[in-house]
């Protein structure tokens, strides 16, 4: 790998990027801010979400990517364009890219991507799903014949796969992750409690307050937002056990999918699958209790990937060294690369 390479993870709610051997360069929010009267690009990443809800009008600030898919390909263009230039620089030497992609992204979006790392400099570009991203970041060796599966819960998206020998044996994908479940919680704020919260609020109560595995009603935190009613601002103590309840469903859909993923999961696999456990990566793999949880009601082991927000990211860095020996990951590549 040279030093000029570059992987990134082009997340929902993060992006997160790697140069050559120094490892992770850069994690911020997945936001472009633009001035609507000339298309100017303000600020991209933290300086940008910083400016979500305090913005003016002819300021829009947007995030590009949505639960997992592009869905404005001018924006993360120029978003890709300036975070490859706030880590590299303007340097002479073109650099290669690597960017993980959701599993199911359609060759058109695809092509967006490919086409905004091009026009940010790349002198050749791959594509790797971010299943097998993300499980080489975490370090395991994917490629022998034995099955192993992933778990990546995301801002966008829950993404669960079956990998062996260096493919995707099967995947499942849903729009249950970390946005919808900081939205239920708005929603409960709003009907249980009258209370206006934001986005961030609610993410911070997440992160904060939630136990999955054994909630109680003694353990609490204080909540800030607006009186629905008189429209002042007001706060709520909330407890362990409302929260759990503000995102049950939403749990239970995370272990729906995780259940029947590991029904389908062809036989010969699924003893090394029983004997090697759930991984779980992404951000939401934090959330409080989920892997005692996921032990208890899916009698599985599950550990949670060290570092598990960058996981993605690392392994964009690890392919590099493996682009002639990964199949699935690479295969789009083949029909949009550019030298
Ligand atoms: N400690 C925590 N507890 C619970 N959730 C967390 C924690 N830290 C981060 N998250 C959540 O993780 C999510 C972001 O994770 P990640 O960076 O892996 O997503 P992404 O890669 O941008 O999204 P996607 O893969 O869906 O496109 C956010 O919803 C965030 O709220
Ligand atoms: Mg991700």
């Amino acid at each position: 790998m040279a030093n000029s390479d570059i992987g990134i993870d082009l997340g929902t709610s993060n992006i997160v990027m790697t140069m050559g051997s120094k490892g992770v360069v850069l994690s911020e929010p997945s936001v472009i801010a633009y001035n609507t009267r000339n298309d100017r690009v303000l600020a991209v990443g933290q300086e940008a979400y910083d400016m979500i809800g305090r913005n003016p009008d002819y300021i829009a600030v947007a995030r590009p990517i949505s639960e997992g898919v592009i869905s404005d390909a001018d924006l993360v263009h120029s978003m890709i364009r300036e975070f490859v230039i706030k880590v590299s620089g303007r340097q002479l030497m073109k650099p290669r890219i690597v960017i993980c992609i959701p599993s199911f992204i359609t060759d058109i979006e695809s092509r967006a991507v490919v086409e905004a790392a091009r026009g940010a400099g790349a002198r050749q570009i791959y594509l790797i799903q971010a299943p097998i991203a993300a499980i080489l970041g975490a370090g395991v060796d994917v490629t022998k014949a034995r099955g192993h599966m992933i778990v990546d819960i995301g801002g966008g998206t829950t993404d669960i796969a079956v990998i062996s020998m260096n493919g995707v044996v099967a995947s499942n994908t849903i729009k249950n992750a970390g946005n919808t479940i900081d939205r239920a919680i708005m929603k409960y704020m709003q009907n249980r409690f009258k209370l206006l919260i934001g986005e961030r609020t609610a993410e911070n109560v997440k992160k904060e307050l939630c136990n999955l595995y054994d909630p109680s009603d003694d353990v609490t935190y204080l909540v800030k937002g607006r009186s629905l009613l008189k429209g002042l601002p007001a706060q709520v103590v909330l407890s362990e056990t409302e929260l759990f309840q503000a995102i049950e469903d939403e749990t239970f859909a995370i272990m729906e999918a995780i259940r029947q993923s590991l029904e389908n999961v062809p036989p010969e696999l699924v003893g090394d699958i029983k004997d090697n456990g759930l991984l779980l990566t992404g951000g939401g793999a934090l959330l409080g209790g989920l892997t005692q949880l996921i032990k208890r009601t899916l009698g599985i082991d599950c550990r949670v990937a060290k570092d598990t927000i960058n996981c993605a990211a690392k392994g964009t860095a690890v392919a590099f060294s493996q682009t002639t020996t990964l199949l699935d990951g690479f295969d789009k590549a083949a029909l949009v690369k550019y030298r």
